[in-house]
């Protein structure tokens, strides 16, 4: 489902264009492998996934407050509720959408200049996020207002 925004392999590094808007942040389900000992997913960068994984973070022991609320100039992002369940509300200045995640074998693909929100999660919930580029102050909008003026 993410296919459409991966590059060709033979695509110069760094010359992708990054697709953007609400549309583009899409939920995808992952490859997985079950058998009786259970359930493997799978995320392949630049083949599952439109980007290379330069950092994982995750979120646990959600207090219910909500997270987010911000923006990126130029990361990619991959959320995955790896348990539990909760609500990502995502916004490109323009249009909003939820989009509850409550599944490990599903991901939420979100592109560069998307305002986003964590809501509503389930207790013992752990949301999963790879990303594109290493943590970096200076690629955060943290002021809504300012966001909506540079989108
Ligand atoms: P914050 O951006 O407020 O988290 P959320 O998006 O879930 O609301 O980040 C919380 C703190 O963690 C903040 O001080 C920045 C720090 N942080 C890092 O140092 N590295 C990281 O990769 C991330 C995501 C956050």
């Amino acid at each position: 489902m993410l296919s459409s925004l991966i590059a060709p392999k033979n695509a110069e590094a760094g010359h992708r264009k990054f697709a953007t808007g609400i549309d583009a942040c899409q939920l995808t389900r992952l490859s997985t492998f079950g058998d009786h000992r259970g359930n493997l997913a799978v995320i392949e960068a630049m083949t599952d996934i439109p980007f290379e994984v330069r950092r994982v973070y995750y979120l646990y022991d959600f207090t219910g407050a909500k997270r987010g609320g911000h923006a990126h100039k130029r990361l990619e992002q991959l959320f995955i509720a790896l348990a539990g369940s909760f609500d990502v509300i995502l916004d490109d200045g323009k249009r909003r959408k939820n989009v509850r995640l409550k599944s490990p074998a599903e991901g939420l693909y979100v592109c560069p200049m998307i305002w986003r929100e964590i809501e509503n999660p389930a207790p013992g919930s752990v949301c999963l996020v790879l990303a594109s580029t290493h943590y970096d102050e200076k690629d955060y909008f943290r002021s809504y207002k300012e966001f909506a003026a540079n989108v």
